[in-house]
């Protein structure tokens, strides 16, 4: 399968978004990486689910949207009406990941589980078959423009073992600090889906 880039626009300039959503398709993007930070799980806050109903009106993508949020349930329904695709929460703040899995997909969205760089992935190793999409986060979460954690390499290798011996359909994404220079690296050790932030939209 062909690795696809998946930018994600919090680090887009929100002066000129319609632009920057024409940038991305001419690129020949096809998902676009929605990251909505609640000021709590994460020490930031983003925005909402008006601006993703904007955005959907001139945009056909695939979106891609990554709670980072304390708590996912409240957040599922409201996503998916606004027209998000792929809805991913985190492990860090799920007991019961699979009653979110659930909900997700009773809603016809895919499901993705996030893991913070030190969340192991022996704590979703038994749902794997569950999941669309298994984020890997190769930064702390919270912030555009940090640099990539390199130990995150050997985490992509681990699960993309696992997802090929078991003949598993579950996509690996991998989000933070990804550029041109590390790209091949991350795409070598098994990731299917590249979120960039400052990668794609701060470049010259
Ligand atoms: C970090 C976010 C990332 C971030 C990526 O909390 O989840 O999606 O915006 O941006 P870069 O590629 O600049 O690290
Ligand atoms: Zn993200």
């Amino acid at each position: 399968m062909k690795t696809q880039i998946a930018p994600s626009i919090l680090a887009a300039d929100f002066l000129n978004i319609k632009s920057e959503i024409d940038k991305m398709k001419k690129a020949g993007i096809e998902m676009i990486h929605f990251d909505i930070m609640d000021g709590h799980f994460v020490p930031n806050i983003t925005f909402g689910v008006d601006f993703l109903k904007n955005i959907r009106k001139c945009c056909s993508l695939i979106f891609d949207v990554h709670l980072m949020v304390t708590n996912p349930d409240l957040f599922i329904a409201p996503f998916a009406e606004a027209g998000a695709d792929v809805i991913l929460f985190h492990r860090e703040v799920s007991d019961f990941p699979l009653r979110l899995i659930k909900k997700i997909k009773s809603l016809k969205k895919k499901a993705g589980i996030t893991l913070n760089p030190v969340t192991k992935i022996e704590t979703i190793d038994t749902i794997l078959p569950e999941l669309d999409q298994v984020l890997l986060m190769s930064v702390e979460p919270g912030f555009y423009g940090q640099a990539f954690i390199p130990f995150v390499l050997k985490k992509i290798e681990s699960l993309k073992a696992i997802i090929v011996k078991n003949n598993y359909k579950t996509l690996i994404e991998v989000d933070g600090g990804i550029n041109e220079k590390n790209k091949n690296d991350i795409i070598s050790a098994g990731a299917d889906i590249l979120v960039m932030g400052a990668g794609f939209f701060k470049k010259k």
